[in-house]
């Protein structure tokens, strides 16, 4: 039977596929926008994506003010709502911590104290740095005790974006710890493409991986033959995620999505190159050295690479046995993920970088 959902962020990569998957199924979709005259749009690519639009509707709202600026009538309807997805972020490199904070912990506060009191579950899309507990280690973050943390130096550390992503998803736990809220966190790895059609947009960061590896600007591989970029392809990932809102076992859990089969990054990038009839690299530069060149902005620019980004390259390896035991609890396939990576890469080849962007 369908129910009310309410989506932030469901014009965005992820919550596109999360909203047509969710009104395909027969539950009807309320979707904060912070420009909600572009409804018509979302809901053709609702459909595109195998979505059903008739069920999908616009809150105007933006996650940066008060209440997250919903009229009074709005507010109503959504207390109708069972699940709240929040998707919404301000995802850039080079933020500033004023301008990563006031969307992605301020916006991810209202957004639970929204769920709370109206008791809807509460499913909080995180990211995977939050598993690799290394990571966190090092940059000064003990998870049985974030308000220890010296935030300030973690922004300088990491970045506006990972930073307030990782902060958000403390304060957020906070927020429903005190209300009394439930709630499920989700954290993805970087997403690939949908794994039969490619589907994916502009400004994703495997786009940008795919896009300096057409153009010539990635001649050597970051990091070496144990460094791997993590990968979770968008249509498991929001199976999971849906999954996840209406499983009461959920409650309270956060669950890894992430493929582990995801191979190291001279294989992806050997993926991403052969459909495309062109080189992958085979060289490695170490990612330290990578990073000190990234410091001087021409450099910076002529490799489209920000110093950020590389922080997701890693040797680190992760557990995913309870994802692989809820999917298949919950009879969800996992694709074959060197195949998705290959038409991602065709996608992208021929919607993102030679007709402009993909929505
Ligand atoms: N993509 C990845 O590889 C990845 C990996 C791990 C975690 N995540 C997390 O997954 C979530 C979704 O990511 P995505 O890749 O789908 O992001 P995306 O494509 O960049 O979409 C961001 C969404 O947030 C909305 N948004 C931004 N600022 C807002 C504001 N002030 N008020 C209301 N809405 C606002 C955007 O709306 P507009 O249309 O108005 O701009 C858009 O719908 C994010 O929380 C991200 O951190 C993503």
């Amino acid at each position: 039977m369908g129910v009310e959902c309410f989506v932030t962020g469901g014009t965005g990569f992820i919550g596109q596929h999360l909203v047509a998957y969710l009104s395909a199924q027969g539950h009807t979709i309320r979707v904060l926008m912070r420009r909600p005259e572009r409804l018509a749009e979302l809901r053709e690519q609702i459909d595109t994506l195998g979505g059903c639009a008739s069920r999908v509707f616009a809150v105007a709202g933006d996650l940066q003010r008060d209440t997250l600026g919903l009229s009074l009538a709005d507010r109503e309807v959504l207390r109708h709502a069972s699940v709240v997805f929040h998707l919404g972020a301000h995802f850039a490199w080079g933020l500033s911590i004023e301008q990563s904070r006031a969307v992605n912990v301020e916006g991810a506060k209202r957004v639970a104290l929204l769920a709370a009191e109206q008791k809807s579950r509460l499913v909080m899309i995180g990211g995977y740095m939050l598993k690799n507990h290394d990571h966190l280690q090092r940059i000064g973050i003990d998870p049985r005790y974030p308000q220890r943390t010296n935030w300030p130096a973690v922004y300088r550390q990491v970045g506006g974006y990972e930073a307030s992503k990782l902060e958000a998803h403390f304060a957020t736990l906070d927020v429903m710890a005190a209300r009394g809220g439930e709630m499920t966190v989700v954290h993805p790895a970087t997403v690939c493409g949908h794994s039969r059609t490619g589907h994916i947009v502009d400004g994703q960061p495997l786009v940008e991986l795919i896009r300096n590896l057409v153009q010539g600007k990635l001649t050597a591989v970051p990091g070496t033959a144990r460094h791997w970029l993590p990968l979770v392809t968008v249509d498991y990932l929001v199976e999971l995620v849906a999954a996840c809102a209406f499983d009461p076992a959920m409650a309270g859990q956060e669950l890894l999505a992430l493929d582990e089969q995801t191979p190291d990054l001279r294989e992806l990038l050997k993926q991403l190159a052969h459909p495309l009839g062109i080189k992958s690299p085979n060289y490695f530069i170490s990612l330290r050295l990578l990073k000190l060149l990234l410091r001087i902005p021409p450099v910076a620019r002529r490799l489209n690479t920000q110093p950020e980004a590389l922080d997701f390259i890693q040797t680190t390896r992760f557990d995913t046995t309870a994802v692989e035991q809820f999917a298949n609890r919950h009879g969800i396939a996992k694709p074959e993920i060197r195949q998705s990576l290959q038409h991602t890469a065709t996608f992208v080849n021929s919607h993102c970088l030679a007709r402009g962007q993909a929505r």
